[in-house]
């Protein structure tokens, strides 16, 4: 597996890959890899004969109280981790290189409405700094598919969006939550855990089961299942920013006959913010 630390060299080495009729797969991360990254590489592996991951911490998807400085960065570990999985090529810039005016000026990506939303409500401008960032690597590493977690819904809904109204030539793939054997869903901001919150996390994942059983029985109004989550989750001791159920296509609130849907949570225990999520279907009056 390559390195490269350059915008130049990296468009170089893929466009000696496509010459040779190669097919190029991509996963952007952050960095500190989990096995949750890992099944995201490993599904992008299925989509092309080179894999390129990128590992950037982007301070522009970051509030100014936000864990941008302390953010884990383990770049030697991740190496080892994408060498083992197959990985072609590691792109792992420095934030002058993606942002040589700095991010603060840099030209910004906006995908109204999906981007205020949810998360983006609680988190002012940090889905502009993702579809921005997400944007500028998609131009630099120019793949044929590129795969994002389905932990992140809302985030793989605004790349989807962006990359269909910029016209991009590439597939976005969602790949499966992996989760903890306690249905925790694997996050690199769960290490802000401590051991008396980590065994109460995952609350998180059961509420979201119980919400979709209620949802799905059809008999409780979802405003309902709403707020006997986000009770049930302050008396455990969270504090929630939102527990909500969505249309999974465009995370509107759902009309009478959509069936198609998605629960969703973000919610803060200690130092750490959690999200998750469950999609699924219920019978519905079309
Ligand atoms: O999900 C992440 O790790 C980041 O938001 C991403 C997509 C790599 C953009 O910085």
């Amino acid at each position: 597996m390559e390195i490269l630390t350059g915008i130049a060299e990296v468009r170089e080495r893929v466009a000696h890959w496509r010459r040779g009729g190669e097919q190029v797969a991509f996963v952007p991360t952050m960095g500190n890899l989990h096995s949750g990254h890992i099944s995201l590489i490993d599904l992008a592996r299925q989509h092309g004969q080179r894999f390129v991951a990128s590992i950037f911490v982007n301070p522009m998807q970051f509030g100014p109280n936000e864990d941008f400085n302390h953010y884990p960065r383990t770049p030697e570990r991740d190496a080892g981790m994408l060498e083992q999985a197959g990985c072609d090529l590691m792109f792992l810039p420095d934030v002058g290189e993606m942002y040589p005016e700095g991010a603060g000026r840099a030209t910004r990506v906006e995908v109204p409405g999906l981007s205020e939303i949810l998360c983006g409500a609680f988190r002012p401008g940090h889905f502009e700094g993702v579809a921005t960032v997400v944007a500028k690597l998609f131009n630099i590493v120019q793949p044929d598919v590129a795969v994002f977690g389905e932990k992140d819904y809302q985030q793989l809904a605004v790349i989807r969006r962006m990359a269909r109204d910029l016209c991009l030539p590439l597939r976005v793939v969602g790949a499966p939550t992996v989760r903890e054997a306690d249905g925790l869903a694997m996050s690199s901001r769960n290490q802000y855990l401590d051991a008396a919150e980590r065994a109460v996390a995952p609350a998180i994942h059961a509420e979201l089961q119980r919400a979709v059983v209620a949802a799905v029985g059809g008999r409780v109004p979802l405003e309902v299942i709403e707020s006997e989550a986000a009770a049930s989750l302050a008396r455990a001791g969270f504090s929630l920013d939102y527990f909500t159920l969505r249309r999974a296509s465009d995370l509107e609130p759902p009309a009478a006959g959509d069936r198609d849907l998605v629960v969703l949570v973000a919610a803060r225990l200690g130092r750490a913010r959690l999200i998750d999520n469950l999609r699924f279907s219920r019978a519905g009056s079309a």
